[in-house]
């Protein structure tokens, strides 16, 4: 039921300003079938008052809907503007299921800033994630122009932070920006995934998040997060970007929640989350983290 205490407000709702930021030639069938998901979503969904789970009622409140105007917001805010007006070109060969707007070759940075990776909102939301759970090691899979790891290198100043490229200009490209601000607990790796998981499956290292954000396709998407399991610990949190980009991530999602390790799952719509905790009951959360109920 919608409450007069949530106003919802167009201009500030993340969906509508994605999909307003979408250049036209993309508002065809793929936004018709978002814009579908997104009000099945919405049914499906609640916000903190729904959510009995005292884990994820604190989750809710003390972290999705967070309202506090960080200062590292406005370094995110810097950056993003950095992007969007960088006129570098880069040579890219995207190793995942690519851009829906992009082929490889030669890219601006400006352009690829418009349609990959984390928007703002996606940026601060990360952010609070981070600053919430407070993981000591972090590992993504997929940098590119480094949003993203920027956001969480922001979130907990004293993580350490391995982040994989396969791309080695971009890898490159986000290195230089990354070394300019003197960031020193980022590393980015210049590797396919898959030889990356490989390497450190020689290794007992642990991850207490992990975010997935490189190849949209299923199946590399359950192999990669198969190998990972070695690799987290009880209360590790995946982060899985993207879950209603493609029909492949929505069945990738699907599976993600139904691995054996994994008891508890979120879905925000814009990512999920996928926790391990062997003392929780186990549930999958559908959360609205626009904290309205239309439905
Ligand atoms: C969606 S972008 C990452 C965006 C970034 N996390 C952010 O929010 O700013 C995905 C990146 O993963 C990289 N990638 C995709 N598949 C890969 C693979 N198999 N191995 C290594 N990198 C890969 C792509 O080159 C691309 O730069």
């Amino acid at each position: 039921m919608y409450s007069k205490k949530y106003k919802f407000n167009f201009q500030n709702s993340t969906f509508i300003n994605r999909l307003l930021s979408l250049p036209k030639y993309q508002l065809s069938t793929i936004n018709f079938i978002l814009i579908k998901d997104y009000l099945k979503f919405l049914r499906r969904s609640v916000n903190a008052h729904g959510l009995h789970s005292p884990f994820m009622y604190a989750l809710a409140t003390k972290c999705f809907y967070d309202k506090t105007k960080y200062p590292g917001y406005r370094l995110l805010k810097d950056y993003h503007k950095q992007l969007l007006q960088n006129k570098t070109i880069i040579e890219v060969t995207d190793l995942g299921a690519g851009s829906r707007v992009f082929r490889n070759g030669k890219r601006q940075v400006d352009e690829i800033a418009k349609v990959a990776g984390s928007s703002l909102t996606d940026m601060k939301r990360l952010f609070r994630l981070v600053r919430y759970f407070k993981p000591q090691n972090i590992l993504e899979l997929g940098t590119s122009l480094g949003k993203s790891a920027y956001a969480m290198a922001l979130g907990n100043p004293s993580a350490q932070i391995i982040t994989v490229e396969g791309d080695e200009n971009l890898a490159k490209f986000t290195q230089a920006q990354f070394k300019e601000k003197g960031l020193k607990n980022i590393e980015i790796l210049h590797s396919d995934f898959d030889a990356f998981l490989d390497k450190i499956n020689q290794t007992n290292q642990k991850f207490d998040l992990v975010m997935m954000d490189g190849n949209h396709l299923l199946e590399p998407t359950l192999r990669y997060f198969e190998k990972l399991q070695k690799h987290l610990h009880n209360d590790s949190v995946v982060i899985v970007d993207d879950i209603y980009w493609s029909e492949e991530m929505k069945t990738a999602w699907q599976k993600l929640k139904q691995h054996p390790n994994v008891k508890q799952s979120v879905d925000t719509f814009y990512f999920g989350l996928l926790f391990f905790r062997e003392e929780q009951y186990p549930q999958d959360f559908v959360v609205n983290l626009n904290s309205l109920n239309l439905f």
